[in-house]
């Protein structure tokens, strides 16, 4: 029997969102599966358990040089043989990128990495090459902020260059606004802000795969409203839709764009996840690009829209460098349930009449826990995910949910 792929999956806390990523890897034959954790090893879900070779503890699994320690520990178990270093989360990109420099472990490497984690270098590079996207300024101090602001008008946006879930970001109307963000933050050398020419417009996501440098496959998604909308205004609740078709000249710009930007962003294999504007007047931008699999259930968007399992998809394409291109059968959308007002879930109302008339669209739930504290995200504290061939079904279905089923808090 051929030798199996040694696979090391860091997983910093043993949460569901990441677990089911390590899971579709560890069941991949030919896989013997460790997982790298800050989390107790009695957290693991029980019927994960088979599925894992080995585990090993670090104190804190966001540290390069702490998972270097503990990827070397489970190496020598190994026999000294670990042939992929991965994790789904934004915030370790960078880091177990220096894990596989130093180990000398294939996949993406520091350079690479940081030009998707670091959204100042990236929209350099992007600008560099042409590709449409906000101005931006790395402000290190007032002056340079005022100096942007100056130049470029408001509104603007601010945010920190390597965010992720909209946190901290928050949108400059005025001068005064502007003063009001420096008195109460202001940007240092060492902890820079990025200040954004604000983009009016459509947001949209664009994901791509990508295998030894080649585009395979792209897939788009339409958000109602952009993330920092629904942040601003605590009533909305969100919804994305993978539209069934995507061939449409609409999206030729993006289709032109998004591949080249991935190219100059150095991709080489991998699964990346664009966000764009459509411009009110014409024209797009891009905003950011991850090089990761999405949150916020876009990896089963992906799935139910190909009928194709995106998260072994995904596991197989990293770790043995193989992916078979699925046709797209099916518009998916996701209606985020949000609680509105203040204090824990105390009721649902609205979901049997929802359930009643969508049922059979819903093709998966999670419905937000009678005494949950509210997360505070843009993704909310459940969702439910509807698919059908027609997209036009799916997008009244997802306007249905959001205007229909309320989350009270109390
Ligand atoms: N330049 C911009 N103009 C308008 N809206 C923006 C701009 N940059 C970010 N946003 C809004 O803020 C959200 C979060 O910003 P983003 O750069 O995607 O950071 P994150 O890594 O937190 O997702 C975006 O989804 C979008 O709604
Ligand atoms: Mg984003």
């Amino acid at each position: 029997m051929a030798v199996p792929s040694h696979v090391v999956f860091v997983v910093p806390f043993l949460l569901e969102s990441s677990l089911r990523f390590a899971a579709a890897a560890g069941r991949l034959p030919g896989v013997r599966l460790a997982i790298l954790s800050q989390d107790m090893p009695e957290r693991l879900p029980e019927e994960l358990r088979p599925l894992v070779d080995t585990f090993q503890r670090v104190p804190d699994a966001m540290n390069s040089a702490q998972l270097v320690e503990g990827v070397r520990v489970i190496a020598r178990k190994w026999g000294g043989r670990v042939d992929r270093v991965m994790g789904i989360l934004e915030q370790l990109q960078v880091p177990l990128a220096e894990v596989r420099e130093q180990l000398g472990v294939r996949g993406m490497d520091v350079e690479e990495a940081r030009h998707f984690r670091d959204k100042s270098l990236m929209k350099l590079r992007l600008a560099e090459h042409g590709l449409p996207c906000a101005r931006h300024c790395l402000a290190p101090n007032a002056e340079e902020a005022r100096a942007f602001a100056a130049r470029v008008g408001y509104p603007l946006v601010v945010k920190p260059p390597a965010g992720a879930g909209s946190r901290n970001t928050f949108r400059v109307e005025s001068a005064e606004d502007l003063e009001g963000w420096l008195r109460s933050d202001p940007p240092l050398t060492d902890a820079p802000a990025m200040v954004e020419e604000f983009i009016t417009g459509e947001e949209y996501s664009f994901d791509t795969i990508t295998l030894h440098g080649k585009h395979l496959l792209h897939s788009i998604s339409r958000y109602r409203p952009g993330p920092l909308e629904v942040i601003e205004t605590p009533w909305i609740q969100w919804t994305v839709q993978l539209p069934r078709r995507i061939d449409g000249s609409e999206f030729d710009e993006i289709k032109q764009a998004g591949p080249r930007a991935i190219e100059v962003l150095g991709i080489q294999t991998g699964l990346t996840h664009m966000e764009w504007f459509r411009r009110p007047k014409g024209g797009i931008a891009i905003s950011e690009v991850a090089a990761r699999p999405p949150g916020a259930q876009f990896t089963s968007l992906l799935s139910f829209a190909h009928d194709h399992d995106f998260y072994s998809a995904w596991a197989r394409l990293i770790i043995f460098e193989e992916f078979d291109v699925p046709e797209r059968k099916f518009s998916a959308g996701a209606a985020y349930l949000r609680g509105q007002g203040n204090g824990r879930v105390v009721a649902i109302h609205g979901l049997e009449a929802v359930q009643r008339e969508l049922g059979p669209l819903i093709v998966e739930q999670k419905l937000p826990r009678i005494g949950q504290v509210p997360t505070g995200a843009y993704d909310g504290e459940g969702f439910l995910i509807l698919r059908h061939p027609e997209t036009e079904v799916v997008a009244r279905g997802l306007e249905k949910i959001v205007s229909t089923v309320r989350v009270e808090l109390a």
